[in-house]
């Protein structure tokens, strides 16, 4: 089976949504929640994490989002388990996100999308090592 690293964004800790977000992915037959954390992110780990966005115009005001209080951050393991969580959060913009995916139920902003996770094989083993290093 796979890994993916998910995060449960500063908004969805907020509006203490982060209950039924759980629920969604705990409810997908076989996928596992192998680490949860809340926890108050760093600069340096959301400029290892955004690394791709760095220089973007809206990379600063996405850091400050998620420094703005802590997030919850999950280690999910299960069959395709990345794809299937991408597709559960939906695109990362809210408005275009269908209804019954996390993003068009819940959200209306781009940078408040509520969910974080982890976009492929390659993406998940780089997020896991800088969110969860002592993971076997
Ligand atoms: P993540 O799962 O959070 O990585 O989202 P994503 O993969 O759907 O989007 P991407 O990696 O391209 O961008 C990371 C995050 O930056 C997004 O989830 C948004 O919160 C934010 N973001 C991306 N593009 C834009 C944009 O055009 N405008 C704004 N304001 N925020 C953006
Ligand atoms: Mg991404």
């Amino acid at each position: 089976t796979q890994r993916t690293l998910v995060l449960l964004k500063p908004d969805a800790v907020r509006r203490k949504l982060v209950g039924e977000i759980v629920g969604r992915i705990e409810a997908k037959a076989g996928w596992t929640v192998e680490a949860l954390e809340l926890r108050q992110l760093d600069r340096a780990t959301l400029e290892q994490h955004y690394a791709e966005h760095i220089g973007k115009p809206f990379y600063e005001p996405l850091v400050e989002f998620m420094l703005s209080g802590p997030v919850v951050a999950l280690v999910v393991d299960g069959e395709r388990v990345i794809e299937g969580i991408r597709r559960l959060a939906g695109p990362t913009d809210p408005i275009a996100a269908e209804p019954g995916s996390i993003r068009g139920d819940f959200g209306t902003i781009v940078r408040e999308n509520l969910i974080h996770a982890s976009d492929s094989e390659e993406s998940a083993i780089r997020e896991l090592k800088i969110f969860f290093p002592g993971l076997s």
